[in-house]
Parts: C-alpha cells; structure tokens; sequence
C-alpha cells in the first residue's frame, strides 16, 4: 500500500517510526510542513489551508491512505476533512480515545498544543489538559537535551498535577520521553502507537520512504537522523 503521512515538521516521524516496525513492507510518502510549523499556534483558517496544500499533494502523489500525524488538525478539523478529498484519511486522536476507552484509562492526563488543548477535544477523558507552546519549538530547533526543555518539561508537568496516564497528545511530545521520564511516573501514552494498533494494512512485497519536508536544513537533518536514521532521501518541496 501506498501510505500519505504528514505533520508540521518532524513530529509526525514517531508516527512513522512505528508504522515502519509494525507494517514495514509499504511505500510511505512523509510530508513535514517545516516553512509552516508550528501549527499548534495557528488559526483555524490557516490550519484548514495547510492541511489542503498537503493532502492534495499526497493525492497527487497516489497514496492508498493519509494519515493525519498531528493532533492539532486531528482535534480541530478531522471531522470537517475526513470524507472531502475521496481518499481514505484517518486521524491520531479517534485511535488514542479508543485506547483510552478500550483500556479504562482513569486519572488522564493531557499535554497538548495550545490549539489541541483549545479544541477541548480530549476533555471528557481527562482530569487535566495542559497547553505546552514551548514544546515544538524546542523540539524542531534540536534542543531536546537543554536545561531550557527539561525546565519546560518541569513547568507543565508541575501544573498538569498527579495523574497516573499522560496522553503525548501532540506527535512531537515522543521525543521528550527521555526528559518526561526523569521527573514523571506516569504511563505515557504515545498517539503513534494508538494509530497503528487501529490500522488495518496490506503490506507488498518491499519497504520505500520518500520524505519531503517544506524546508530543509541542518538542524532538520540532524533531527531526522536521530529519529529514523539516515538511510531514508529527504527532499524539499514547497507547497
Ligand atoms: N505535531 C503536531 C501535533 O501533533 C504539530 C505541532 C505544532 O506544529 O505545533 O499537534
């Protein structure tokens, strides 16, 4: 099958990496929108305009199936989007309620864009929903590993409070399990995760990635290569 995925930048890649391990025999084409991100911060309109640009650019690409790596357009457009373009779309947000559902997941809480975090859409799930814009850019400028990010880290997790579950609700917060992990017990419950255990694929005979990203530089490259290795071409297009 011929799989679409996309997100602002580098987030949607933890997306990808799982899906590479649990149906490795696919095409997957990536777009990460790096001219745009981040998209945590931005209005309705804008976000229904990227989302356009990109999923008509994976049609145009023939992908089987676009997944929405990014729970800031799954929670504020999926369901405006997801029957317009005649190709199969599926979100991260509607797996990650039904892991909660299906697993009785009580003492919820949630870190997500400021945008997620607005659309209230994990709201019913949770005791606590926490906005976290420093997040992205932390992520995406490659400054995981700084006193700044673990100060971040600190900050919301101190006012997220006690909770037993911590929904990652934003596909970049996987890369910062190692920092999460030094000052939370919590589950954390990785939305990449919830998306493939739904997932019903027919895997081919070989694996191919193709990865485009809006722009590209080193900082990027770097960041790619720490997630998913270097064996994969990264190309920049413009939408
Ligand atoms: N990774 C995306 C999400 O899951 C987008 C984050 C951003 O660009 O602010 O929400």
């Amino acid at each position: 099958m011929k799989i679409g995925i996309f997100d602002s930048g580098i987030g949607g890649l933890t997306v990808l990496k799982r899906l590479l391990t649990d149906f490795p025999l696919n095409e997957y084409i990536y777009f990460g929108d790096t001219l745009n991100l981040p998209y945590g911060t931005k209005s309705l309109e804008d976000l229904e305009k990227c989302a356009d640009k990109i999923i008509k650019f994976l049609i145009f690409e023939k992908v089987d199936i676009i997944v929405i790596a990014c729970g800031t357009i799954s929670s504020n457009l999926y369901d405006k989007i997801k029957d317009k373009y005649g190709v199969k779309i599926i979100d991260v947000l509607t797996p990650t309620i039904k892991f909660i559902k299906e697993n009785n997941l009580e003492s919820v809480g949630i870190l997500g864009t400021p945008m997620t975090i607005k659309s209230k859409a994990f709201d019913k799930y949770a005791l606590n929903s926490v906005s976290c814009p420093l997040f992205v850019p932390l992520i995406e400028s490659g400054k995981v590993n700084s006193k700044e990010c673990e100060d971040a880290v600190k900050g919301y997790l101190r006012e997220l409070g006690d909770c037993d579950n911590i929904i990652l609700g934003c596909t970049h917060y996987p890369l910062l399990i190692p920092v999460l992990t030094k000052y939370t017990k919590a589950n954390l419950i990785d939305m990449g995760m919830c998306v493939s255990r739904c997932l019903d694929i027919q895997s081919g005979k070989e694996q191919k990635v193709t990865l485009y990203f809006s722009k590209v530089n080193d900082i990027l490259k770097n960041n790619v290569k720490n997630i998913i290795g270097d064996k994969y071409e990264i190309k920049e297009k413009v939408l």
